[in-house]
């Protein structure tokens, strides 16, 4: 019998890459790696391997040996994180451990590398988002992701033997995002409130729309490249579903998975200058080159956070965590 391949997760213990640890531990053979700044171990299934590390020390990357693929979640995972005091540690985490997983992958032989970049990139271009579409990232966080995305083009050129795939999330959701607290999903949010006896707060009418992609979509992706025969390059990928949805429609089927009437409270948008009104992915690109199809219905999947609730998990302060950052 051939033995597994191993994959590396990095950021491994947060959302997306528990999702995608727990979903190959049979497999493969899966070692996430995380720092638990925002990550849970609570959140890898047994049969994944967990080493608390950090990726921008080559040191701890050394600690997990020979690994066919990498797919790299680490870094600093949105835009208020960069806000104050987060604003040199956010840059700094992010780059140094993206060049550092780059640079110990090509030292390993590793055969490619899969990344996370992201749909804010896009801010407010005209819809839908496509990947040949001019970018102008609207803030830090979008700006570290245009630079994995540069660098990954020029390290590969210099090192076309190891693959550099980027992916611009949409609007994830999933299970998996209690550690995440505030910086989580509107839907976890909407989810945790209506819980709690809150009621969920929409800026403005709640006509704003976003393509709420589930977590399991993401990971049929990134499973798709990763076990691509094609040449991929240093490609980049929208992975959304191709649909908007608005923020009623989403507070009315949380709701209506709890067995209640819609009942969340609108505000004035406090947000003034470049707030994304709508969005959805051109996702022409992955589907033609991956046959990647999303098949996880938006109500499959709010129902299941509402059946899996684990409130007691949710991390409830953001300032340990920026302190922590530093
Ligand atoms: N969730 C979304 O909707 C979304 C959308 C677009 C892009 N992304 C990107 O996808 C990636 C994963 O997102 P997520 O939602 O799972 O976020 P997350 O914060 O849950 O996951 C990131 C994980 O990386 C860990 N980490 C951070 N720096 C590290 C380091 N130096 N070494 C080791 N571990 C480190 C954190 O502890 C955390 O567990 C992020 O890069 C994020 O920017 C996410």
């Amino acid at each position: 019998m051939s033995e597994k391949k191993r994959i590396l997760v990095c950021g491994g213990a947060g959302f997306i890459g528990s999702n995608f640890a727990n979903f190959h531990k049979n497999d493969y053979d899966v070692i996430a790696l995380d720092n638990l700044f925002l990550g849970d171990p609570r959140n890898l299934d047994e049969g994944v391997n967990f080493i608390e590390g950090d990726a921008c020390k080559t040191e701890d990357l050394d600690k997990v040996g020979s690994v066919d693929y990498i797919l790299n979640l680490a870094g600093t995972s949105s835009q208020p994180m960069f806000n104050g005091d987060g604003l040199v540690s956010g840059y700094v985490n992010s780059v140094e451990s993206f060049m550092r997983v780059l640079e110990w992958g090509q030292k390993n032989d590793v055969k490619k590398v899969l990344y996370a970049s992201t749909s804010s990139l896009y801010a407010n271009n005209p819809l839908p988002l496509i990947e040949t579409q001019e970018v102008i990232p609207p803030n830090h966080y979008a700006v570290t992701k245009m630079l994995y995305e540069g660098a990954s083009r020029c390290f590969n050129a210099v090192h076309p033997e190891m693959e550099i795939i980027g992916f611009r999330f949409m609007s994830i959701y999933g299970p998996n995002e209690e550690a995440k607290g505030e910086f989580a999903n509107l839907i976890s949010q909407f989810v945790w409130d209506i819980a709690r006896g809150l009621r969920p707060m929409i800026y403005g009418d709640g006509s704003q729309t976003r393509d709420f992609t589930n977590v399991l979509d993401v990971v049929q992706a990134v499973t798709l490249a990763m076990e691509s025969k094609s040449h991929l390059g240093a490609n980049v990928f929208n992975i959304g579903t191709g649909n908007s949805v608005s923020l009623n429609e989403i507070t009315d089927a949380i709701y209506k998975a709890f067995g209640k009437e819609n009942d969340a409270e609108h505000i004035e948008n406090p947000i003034k200058e470049s707030y994304i009104q709508d969005q959805y992915a051109d996702i022409t690109k992955i589907q033609d080159a991956l046959n990647f199809a999303p098949g996880v219905k938006l109500e499959d999947g709010i129902k299941q956070q509402v059946e899996n609730l684990r409130i007691e998990r949710i991390r409830h302060s953001s300032s340990d965590l920026m302190r922590g950052m530093k």
